[in-house]
């Protein structure tokens, strides 16, 4: 059975009992958190910043990975990561001195991550790609929780794995956006190792521990 982890994104949790929503998640085995920073200029969207992560922090063990949607990320790194966070991901499109970035990730002791829109092809990480720990592919447009998967991203996903594994690297991929029962599994297949999913984990009717594990199910068992 291939290997991979669930990253509970907090955006779609209810931040009124957003430590409760955490626990509960944490409980049900989500092995990370996923949490979306908006700054309303590299998307069109304001979320949080470390505060909240911080928060979240003392809520749960489990590995917490920010998910840097701003503009100037450099800026920001060395916050998130006293906030608590153990993986930042910053956007290729976010950041001039890529390669810069991510020796700043890792100078302070965290695993950095790449991330990729939608629009932005796998070739503008090829350099790079020994030094990342892990590829986000955006399977919507960054900026809201609750959109429709593009279906073309399974084959992002596959070109990528061939890539990494063409080169014998240890690269994660990871996917965000769209995430449910209906296509998990079908990423998973493409090279997916770590899945990230928002409403399918916190708003699904049936509550977060049976979601988690119909979630888990459905890669499993298709
Ligand atoms: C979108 C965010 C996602 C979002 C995913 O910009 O990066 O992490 O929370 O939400 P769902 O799983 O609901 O599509
Ligand atoms: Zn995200």
């Amino acid at each position: 059975m291939t290997k991979f982890e669930i990253s509970a994104s907090i955006l779609a949790a209810d931040f009124t009992r957003l430590g409760a929503h955490v626990q509960e998640a944490d409980a049900a085995g989500a092995e990370r958190f996923h949490m979306d920073v908006m700054d309303g200029r590299f998307v069109p969207n304001i979320t949080f910043g470390p505060l909240v992560v911080e928060a979240v922090r003392r809520c749960t063990r489990r590995t917490i990975e920010a998910h840097l949607m701003i503009v100037e990320p450099d800026r920001y790194i060395p916050d998130f990561v006293k906030a608590g966070a153990d993986i930042i991901l910053v956007h290729q499109e976010a950041c001039s001195h890529l390669h810069g970035t991510l020796q700043q990730i890792h100078r302070l002791g965290k695993k950095a991550g790449v991330v990729l829109n939608p629009a932005t092809p796998i070739l503008t990480i090829a350099d790079i790609l020994p030094e990342v720990d892990q590829v986000l592919v955006m399977s919507v447009n960054p900026g809201f929780g609750g959109q429709t998967f593009i279906e073309s991203s399974t084959d992002k996903v596959a070109s990528l794995r061939e890539m990494i594994e063409q080169r014998k690297l240890a690269c994660a991929i990871e996917i965000d956006g769209g995430i449910g029962p209906a296509n998990a599994g079908t990423v998973v297949r493409a090279g997916v190792r770590v899945l990230v999913a928002g409403a399918a984990v916190f708003r699904a009717p049936e509550g977060v521990a049976a979601a988690i594990a119909r979630l888990r199910g459905s890669v499993e068992a298709p």
